[in-house]
């Protein structure tokens, strides 16, 4: 498989506010899904769509994202040195993975000013972006599906999944028509009350966006909680050019607040053939 996509972003600058005080002086993205952390299972979605040029959007305090993909000569030495040869496998496995950039975004100044840092990056080509703390389990790479959808459309594409009614002030919902299994989008409208949403399909952090967005996101002014926000831009390019807007085949996980990284953990452990059986054995003996 080789996709007309060549490049991806993962902005992880963000402060993880819902996250305090474990984010303090760790990255959110490198808290762990069990052993693995959120931002590794998200190189790897991208790595099994075939795209090997990646660019990571970081900032300040987040340097353990570039020690994890990195070589750690000591930590390989001394793996080798006791015979823990699997291990040793799975070090060089991650730092092998792909060709990791990475752009400092100085000021934190919302998700809009994050992907906007990419623009030297990317080009004049069309790009997936990656949140850095959404994950997506699914049979075949979540991002890899959405660029099938870019060869077929030629127009930026997003992936929605369902959400309760109740919670569609949460997210960035789509008002789109339904033609051949997927959306082609008339509006995106940002955390609408349920009585104002137009249905309950919430935007998630898997996109191909062209590259026409970075000269949106240039005069896009700062937003909701006072951020340059991604949806604004998207919302003006939508209106230039329609997107497109498909159900993922797979489940989306947040990641970025206790309860719903509570949530991950426990459908990844139960996924997990070598932790599956007694961690169910444990659930099952709570007094719950
Ligand atoms: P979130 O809004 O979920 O992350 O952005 P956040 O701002 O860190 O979270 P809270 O609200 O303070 O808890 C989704 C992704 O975009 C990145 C984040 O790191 C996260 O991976 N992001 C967000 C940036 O890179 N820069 C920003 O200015 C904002």
């Amino acid at each position: 498989m080789s996709y007309q996509i060549k490049k991806a972003i993962i902005p992880a600058a963000g402060f993880g506010t819902r996250f305090l005080p474990a984010t303090k002086a760790m990255p959110k993205e490198m808290i762990p899904i069990i052993d693995k952390p959120v931002i590794q299972y998200i190189v790897e979605e991208i790595v099994d769509a075939g795209i090997e040029d990646i660019l990571i959007i970081t900032g300040r305090g987040k340097r353990a994202i570039e020690d994890h993909f990195d070589q750690s000569f000591e930590l390989n030495y001394n793996l080798k040195k006791k015979g823990k040869e699997n291990l040793l496998k799975e070090l060089r496995h991650i730092e092998k993975l792909a060709n990791i950039h990475y752009i400092r975004q100085k000021e934190i100044l919302g998700l809009g000013h994050a992907v906007l840092q990419a623009k030297t990056f990317v080009g004049d080509e069309p790009f997936a972006v990656l949140y850095g703390d959404d994950l997506v389990k699914s049979k075949t790479s979540c991002i890899g599906q959405i660029c099938e959808l870019y060869e077929q459309y030629q127009t930026s594409i997003m992936a929605v999944s369902p959400v309760p009614k109740a919670e569609t002030k949460k997210y960035g919902i789509i008002k789109g028509k339904k033609d051949k299994g997927v959306y082609f989008v008339e509006d995106i409208i940002e955390k609408p009350n349920p009585d104002k949403a137009p249905s309950n399909l919430a935007s998630i952090g898997r996109l191909v966006l062209e590259p026409e967005i970075f000269s949106i996101l240039e005069k896009t002014p700062p937003g909701i909680n006072n951020e340059i926000q991604l949806p604004d831009a998207m919302r003006v390019h939508n209106q230039i050019k329609s997107y497109v807007a498909t159900e993922i085949n797979g489940t989306w996980h947040t990641t970025g607040d206790p309860l719903n990284y509570l949530m991950t953990t426990v459908e990844y452990a139960l996924d997990r053939p070598d932790l599956k059986h007694d961690f169910i054995k444990y659930l099952r003996s709570l007094d719950i």
